[in-house]
Parts: structure tokens; sequence; C-alpha cells
């Protein structure tokens, strides 16, 4: 069953979700817990500045910060007069205590595999940053990572860290266009791409998508830097000046060549990750260095309970927040065995991720509930075929986990031995906020439990008034600043004061996630969903604005709205009422062009899985489109009230076409 999270008139949120089932943390894993003294939540509470204070030692300064937190509402400053840099965290530090330990273990899809120790990743990431700082890069700089799953895609991010230039990950799932978009905005000078990568057997021609989104004026890319993957398989044209080969340009580099980490203020950009919002163009969430790589390290080793012993996976891109956070800055800065893969889990068989935690000895599993759907769908026979025994603890992130899945991952991943962290968190967040510590906090199977310690998560209603625990659900806020938040949206502060702190009053001091959540009566938070007009669709980020300008811009549409609705497998999919421009009628044929646009304007997640044909969209008097009243169609609910629009009649006529569906 899924929540129910459309708001009712008082902004507050009726929930439907009643689960009762309590796991506590097993005893074995409670005396081995890193954390295991429930009064670190009190003692943050009591002081998180101090809290935070504290913390900053969880990642080696070059020099020490004396400040804790400077905050003019809403923005803030973390740590401000420390020093310090997010490579040499991840890499250097690590070189003398654990140099031979592997720091990246990765499997490509085809079955080929590479192994990294952290020298190994030191000597690499060194000559990485001289090759890119020989193509211009500097301090500052922007570059653009367009790349699949491979080990250079993280060893291309760590270089960029070390030579302070922030990156851009794009996943490599998006479209030339938005590619383009991004390259724009962010005014990247380098391009770093692979020829292809691989994924369920075939190849994505990144290369030729990047030279798709190069293809414009204007531009302030310089040079692209292009690493082999897939050879042959992908054709490949090199513009002279402009694109180099990785490996060739690495070969002209010494094996010990050094490039010293550069030692950034605590504020200084690290990256910057674009994230759909409720307006047609994506935001360039700005992460900075200090607060970031204190709140990813400590949460990384507190939730996932990281031990020197530990192969670490987490199954997520490297082109979202999850890829950057727990995949890359995290683990590694903990100096774990982080194991990567480049492909689908269908490939050759629906067992592959059970081989691949058998093969490599996975202890920790980090994924999306997505993911867990299907595998449900596939059967507990492909999960029985592998030995699953290292496994010792099991996360979810990106979407509300539905109880069942949560049950079904427990009982048939975790064979009733790993305790499950459901963790909530964000783009903008930077790191987990809400989770429960696994040597801590007994679990219920669906809620992600209580707030990381310091971190200010509050439920209120449309006015910011507090929802007390009980039955009614609200709008989730977070009330104190955090030191891995969002900075700004790079190059519009106005858009992240509005779209992040103007809800509740001038005061600007009150973050809303876009969430609605509720409390239970042991204060256990239970997500709910956006209550924006955001999607998640299979963990991914999608804005209804987006897909609807990309749908008005096929020359057969004139107006277009789109809906979120349940789906058994994604959690949501994606609906979407169309009218045509007049003199074109709406035929099966349109809908396959229309998808097939939408998946070249943004990329094939974000393809609508059902397309509807009106003549008129249902709108107020005021010409605002009432999704509520389409969701209400395409979810086959009962429709609301209609009184409010302005030609009754539209929905009679929607609702015949769907019924006919
Ligand atoms: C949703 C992904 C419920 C939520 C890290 C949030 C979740 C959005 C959970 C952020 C969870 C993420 N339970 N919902 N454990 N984790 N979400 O920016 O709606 O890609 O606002 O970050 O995903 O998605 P994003």
């Amino acid at each position: 069953m899924h929540p129910s999270k459309e708001p009712d008139d008082t902004g507050t949120i009726e929930s439907l979700l009643h689960e009762e089932r309590l796991y506590p943390p097993p005893a074995g894993f409670v005396a081995q817990a890193n954390i295991s003294d429930p009064a670190v939540y009190a003692r943050a509470e009591a002081d998180p500045v101090a809290f935070w204070r504290e913390m900053a030692g969880v990642v080696e300064w070059f020099k020490q910060p004396t400040e804790t937190l400077q905050w003019k509402p809403p923005f803030a400053k973390w740590y401000a007069d420390g020093v310090l840099n997010a490579c040499y965290n991840c890499v250097d530090r690590h070189l003398a205590a654990r140099g031979d330990k592997p720091a990246l273990v990765w499997e490509g899809e085809p079955g080929d595999t590479l192994t990294l120790t952290y020298r190994e990743l030191y000597r690499e990431v060194n000559r990485v940053s001289k090759m890119l700082r020989d193509l211009g890069v500097g301090k500052g700089d922007r570059v653009a990572i367009y790349m699949p799953m491979i080990p250079e895609a993280v060893v291309a991010m760590l270089a960029c860290a070390r030579l302070g230039a922030p990156h851009t990950v794009v996943f490599g799932g998006f479209s030339p266009e938005a590619l383009r978009d991004r390259i724009q905005d962010a005014q990247a000078k380098l391009v770093i791409t692979a020829d292809g990568g691989y994924r369920r057997g075939g190849v994505v021609p990144l290369k030729a998508n990047t030279d798709a989104a190069l293809d414009a004026p204007d531009l302030p890319v310089e040079r692209v830097l292009v690493v082999k993957r897939v050879g042959e398989r992908a054709d490949v044209q090199m513009k002279e000046e402009r694109d180099v080969w990785w490996h060739e340009a690495l070969a002209s580099v010494p094996e010990d060549a050094i490039v010293e980490p550069e030692q950034v203020e605590a504020e200084h950009p690290l990256y910057i990750l674009y994230t759909s919002g409720t307006t047609g163009k994506p935001k360039g969430v700005l992460h900075t260095t200090g607060g970031y790589m204190v709140g990813t390290t400590l949460t990384s080793k507190w939730v996932f309970d990281l031990k020197e012993e530990d192969v670490y996976w987490c199954t997520a891109d490297v082109g979202w927040v999850t890829g950057h956070s727990y995949l890359t800055y995290g683990p590694l800065s903990n100096g774990v065995t982080a194991f990567m893969y480049e492909g689908t889990p269908d490939y050759p068989d629906k067992d592959r991720f059970w081989q691949m935690v058998d093969r490599h000895g996975v202890t920790i599993l980090y994924t999306a509930p997505t993911a867990i759907r299907t595998f449900m769908r596939w059967g507990a026979e492909y999960v029985e075929r592998a030995d699953l025994s290292s496994l010792r603890l099991l996360g979810t992130v990106g979407e509300p986990i539905n109880p069942e899945a949560w049950i079904w991952y427990y009982k048939h991943v975790g064979k009733e031995r790993c305790p499950v962290v459901d963790t909530w968190w964000q783009t903008e967040t930077g790191a987990i906020m809400i989770t429960p510590l696994p040597g801590i906090v007994p679990t219920k199977p669906g809620s992600a439990t209580r707030p990381f310690p310091g971190i200010a998560a509050r439920i209120v209603d449309e006015k910011g008034n507090p929802v007390p625990p009980g039955a009614a659900g609200g709008l989730l806020v977070i009330e104190q600043p955090w030191p891995s938040m969002l900075r700004t949206i790079w190059g519009d502060d106005q858009r992240y004061i509005e779209q992040y702190w103007g809800h509740f009053g001038e005061a600007h001091d009150t973050y809303f996630t876009g969430d609605g959540a509720h409390q239970d009566s042991d204060d256990y938070f239970w997500l709910m969903g956006r209550v924006d007009d955001v999607l998640n669709v299979a963990g991914h980020r999608l804005g209804t604005m987006e897909l609807e300008s990309a749908l008005v811009s096929h020359p057969s549409v004139a107006e277009a709205a789109v809906v979120g609705v349940s789906h058994e497998v994604k959690g949501q999919g994606v609906v979407a009422f169309v009218t045509p421009r007049s003199g074109v009628a709406g035929s099966p044929a349109l809908v396959e062009e229309l998808r097939g646009h939408v998946a070249e304007k943004i990329g094939p997640i974000a393809k609508p899985d059902r397309i509807y044909f009106t003549s008129e969209l249902p709108k107020t008097r005021s010409a605002k489109i009432m999704r509520r009243l389409l969701r209400d169609i395409a979810e086959g609910r009962v429709l609301g009230d209609t009184t409010t629009l302005a030609d009754p009649g539209v929905m009679a006529e929607i609702k015949k076409q769907y019924e006919e569906d």
C-alpha cells in the first residue's frame, strides 16, 4: 500500500499507512556498532552547533577551523576559516595506514574487473590531475563529467577536487540537450566523457551525445577528454584541437607525477549537481567542501557502521547525488573498500547483483526501493543462487519504501540478520538526514525513523505551525542549518531563497524539503512523497514543469499537463495529458513520437508511461491547470471537486478517453 499524499485544505495530510512491526538492532550488531549509546541524540539536540564543531574532527584539515557556523538566513558558512582538500581526505590520508588496501573494486558489465588500492588510486588521481592541469583546468574552473560507471568517473571527480575545480556530473542517461543546458549553466570549460558505456549488453553513445550537445553556438567548452571504454563498438569522431583521448594524454604524464592538493577554504565549491525542481529549468545545487565532507564522512561512518574490513557497495550512478556522497566522498573519506558496478542488474542474468556480492564479499549494500521491487518481481530464486553470508547491513534511499519491499529485502537479502537503514535525504541536503543509527534505533518497515543527530527535522502545516506526532501529517522542514546543506543555486541566489527558504515568512530560517511526512506516536518519521510538482520515478527526480515544457516543444503540441501516478515498481509513473495543436489529431503514432521526443529532450528515464489527448485541459478561472483532477483520473479515483473549473465539461471528455484506454 502506498501512503496517500494529497494535501487537504488545511495543508495537512491524512496518512493511510499503519505499520506496527518493530525490529530492534540484533544484539551481536549492537556489540560491535560504531555508535551504540543513544545519549548522542540528546547531546546533539542540546547544542547542535557544539555537536558539529566536535564532528569537524572526522576530516583532516590543513588548517583546523576555529569557527563553526556563520548563519545569515538563508546563507550559511560552516567551518569558514578551515582549510582542507576533499581529494586529500579521500586518498592521501589513507596512504600510510592502508596504502595496499583496495580502495575501489570494479566490475564492468561484460565481466571485466579492476581493483585500485589506495596507493594506486593516489597515483592515478595525481596523474589525472596533472593531465587536467595541462589541459588548462585550474582552481575554480568548472568541469563537466558525462561518463559511464567506470573507475575513471570516480578518478575524474577526485582529480577535479584535488585541483579545486568544481565538477558537474551529468547522468549518462541524460540527452545531449540536457547535457548542453548543464554545461551552459555551469560554464564548464572541459568535458570528460567516454566513447560509450555498456548497458544491458548495448552501448550508450556518450561521445556522440557529447558532440551533439556541443553542436551549438557560444558554449564555453574548450576541450573534451575521452576515455576509451567500448572501442570498436562506438563510432567516434574526434574533433581536432578540441578532443583528446584520455589514455593518450595520460601516456605523456610521468608515472610518478605529483600534483599537490589545492588547499581550499571550507566554503570553496566542491561541485554543482543539477536536479529537478518545480520550474522547467533544472537547478544547479551547489555544495562546498568543508561542511559537505564532514556531513558525508560522519553519516557514512555512523549510518553504514563502516569498519576497516568492510566491502561497501552503493549501487547509485555517479550522475546522482548518492553516487557523489555515498559512492565517492563519504566511503573513501572513511578509507573503506568501495565496490562499483557498471551495468544493469539483469545482465547477463537476473542474479548479477547477488553473484557480485558473493564474488567480492560485499558486507554493506545500499540501493533503491525501485530496485528492490524489481528483484521482488523477479523472484527470490535469483537471490538464492548466491552466498550472501558476507552481508551485515542493508540500506535504501531515493523514495519511500513500502513495508512489503522492506520485509522482502530484510528476509531474502539480509536473511533476517542484517539491520535495514532506510535513509531519507536529498541532493540539496548533501548527506543523510533521517535514518536509523543501526546499533541504536529499532526499525519499522517503511519508516526512515528519526533525524540524524544534529538535524532539526520537523513537521509543520502550510502556515509553519508544528503538527504534533499522531495521525495527521504535514510538510517536512528542517529548522536549523546543517554542514552539508546546499549553499545556493548556482548563479541564482534569489531562486535559492524562494524555493527552499521562502515558504514560511520573511525570516528565511526554515528549509522546506518539498516532501510530506508524518510522525507516529513513537516520534518516528514516515515519508509520504513529494507535495510539490516534482515526481520521483524509479528514484529519479523529474519536474512536472520540465516534462511539460519538453512536450510543448514538440510542433504538434499546444499544451500539456503531467502528473505522477502510483507505479508498482517505479514508485511513480508519468502520465501526460496533451492538447494537440489545431488540425493535429491525437493518434498512437503521435503517442510514440512524443515519448521519443521527451527522451530526446531529457532522457529515456523521463518518457511518459501513458499519454492522453484532450481538446482542453481542466483549468481554474484564473487559468491554472488543475493537476489534482488529472491525478484523480489517472489514479482511477472518484473525481474531486470540479466546481472551480472554468469549463467543467472538459473533465467528462478526458475521463471518457481514459476509460476507453
Ligand atoms: C525522496 C536522493 C522517502 C524524497 C538522495 C526526496 C525519499 C527526494 C527517501 C530527493 C527515503 C529520498 N524515503 N523518500 N528514504 N530518500 N526520497 O534529490 O522525495 O534525488 O525529496 O536525492 O527523494 O531526491 P534526490
